[in-house]
């Protein structure tokens, strides 16, 4: 469904040239879910938008079979609406539902990322995950075939990561196309089909998570997930 081949984009710097993206070449299999890791200024969100056709890459190509919704990593930078209601109904509304199905279509996602109760507060006032899921809700609402998710877990706790998780589980159930970009893999490599490192603007690993388990991710600056805490002396990060 998504095809991408020999991306590349820089930019000119005060300091020289920047290489963002360097030959960038990847697929995502209709109805899989990718993992895109990497470490910040890896060329992640550059990726999302080169993908979704917010910027266009300095050579290669984007092929992407379906129309693609965006959570990004700043959420609330996506809510128009007064009200989730209102927010939620933007998506439907333009893709020429009626009413009724536009209607349908925000209870149904309200419902399932638990916004009802806050359906008419203003949506400014909501919590950063709460923001998230409405974010999460806008794309369901939509129906749409591919769903990119930059850095989901942002500012999330605990429990805001397991109700993004069920949505993105409720999604792939859907038979959805879903790339995740996030640097915190140790929420999401379980729901990975695919796992790809992004290094410097490089594909450094492409292939099954499992097989990256194996690998030493640490030099490409990503913690592996299964160094575990076992007392207290491995509880902080160094
Ligand atoms: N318009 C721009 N001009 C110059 N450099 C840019 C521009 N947009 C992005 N970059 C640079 O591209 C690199 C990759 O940025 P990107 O936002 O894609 O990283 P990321 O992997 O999403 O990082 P994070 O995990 O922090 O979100 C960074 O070094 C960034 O400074
Ligand atoms: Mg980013």
């Amino acid at each position: 469904m998504i095809q991408i081949n020999n991306v590349c984009k820089s930019f000119l710097t005060p300091e020289g040239k920047l290489d963002v993206l360097k030959n960038v070449s990847l697929s995502i299999k209709d109805g899989s879910c990718m993992v895109i890791g990497g470490e910040n200024g890896s060329g992640k969100s550059m990726l999302m938008s080169i993908i979704a056709g917010l910027e266009a890459a300095d050579s290669g190509s984007v092929e992407c079979g379906g129309k693609t919704g965006l959570v990004f990593q700043e959420a609330e930078t996506q809510i128009l609406g007064e009200t989730p209601r209102e927010d939620i109904a933007f998506g439907p509304k333009n893709l020429g539902l009626n009413k009724q199905q536009v209607a349908q279509a925000v209870e149904d996602a309200l419902a399932k990322t638990g916004l009802a109760a806050k359906a008419d507060a203003p949506s400014r006032f909501l919590s950063g995950g709460e923001k998230r899921r409405l974010a999460i809700a806008c794309m369901i609402a939509m129906n749409l075939p591919v769903i990119i998710l930059d850095e989901p877990y942002a500012n999330l706790d605990y429990t805001g990561v397991k109700q993004v998780n069920a949505l993105i589980k409720l999604l792939k159930a859907d038979g959805k196309t879903i790339l995740i970009l996030t640097h915190e893999i140790e929420k999401c490599l379980g729901l990975a089909d695919d796992f790809t490192v992004l290094f410097r603007g490089e594909i450094v690993f492409s292939g099954k998570p499992e097989d990256a388990l194996q690998q030493n991710l640490e030099q490409w600056n990503i913690r592996n997930p299964l160094n575990s805490y076992r007392e207290l002396k491995d509880l902080v990060w160094e």
